[in-house]
């Protein structure tokens, strides 16, 4: 009888102090984890912050790269502002594009079109600028540098250039 009875009592014992056990480790995982809480909340907050702030960066760099990217491709036709070269000022379009489109996003995503595959039928200009300048020949970018540059053009708008329709 008393074989049988230790390993009994020596498992309870055993179970019991198994199940002190993990519910002080519970507790003490409630406690510590109650206490950083606080801090991940800061966390948060100092988190968002840092995003505007990554985001804001995002924005700037993009913009400088737009640039880069027009220097490279586009500057050799488009001026930046008249007198244009063998094709329209970017400022002349920036202001033909706000005059057409409430959304970026919708106008950069026009441009990228024409910019791959320009057509007539596609392009937000008059057809005087056709018999000035010709289509302009489509390019081999990848599309996300399509897109910089077309974002970098859009924000080229000036409230004060008065350019005409025809894009000179
Ligand atoms: C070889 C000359 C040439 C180069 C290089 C060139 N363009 Fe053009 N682009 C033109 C001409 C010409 C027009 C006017 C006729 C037309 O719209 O097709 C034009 C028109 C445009 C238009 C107006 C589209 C419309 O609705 O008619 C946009 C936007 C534009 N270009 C953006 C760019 C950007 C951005 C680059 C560089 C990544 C670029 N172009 C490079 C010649 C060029």
């Amino acid at each position: 009888m008393k074989r049988i009875f230790s390993p009994l009592i020596l498992g309870t014992l055993l179970i019991a102090s198994a199940a002190t056990l993990f519910s002080c480790r519970q507790q003490n995982t409630a406690t510590s984890e109650k206490q950083p809480k606080t801090s991940v909340k800061t966390e948060v907050a100092t988190e968002t912050n840092t995003e505007a702030i990554a985001e804001k960066a995002a924005a700037e760099a993009a913009l400088k790269e737009g640039e880069d990217i027009y220097t490279k491709n586009c500057q050799s036709c488009h001026a930046l502002a008249p007198p244009a070269k063998s094709a329209p000022p970017i400022i002349a379009l920036a202001a033909q594009y706000r005059s057409m489109y409430g959304k970026k996003k919708n106008a950069v995503a026009d441009m990228v079109s024409f910019m791959k595959e320009p057509a007539v039928g596609k392009s937000i200009l008059g057809s005087k600028t056709f018999e000035q300048f010709g289509l302009m020949p489509a390019l081999s970018m990848p599309d996300e540098e399509l897109e910089k540059v077309a974002g970098w053009l859009w924000d080229q708008y000036d409230p004060n250039f008065e350019g005409g329709g025809d894009c000179q």
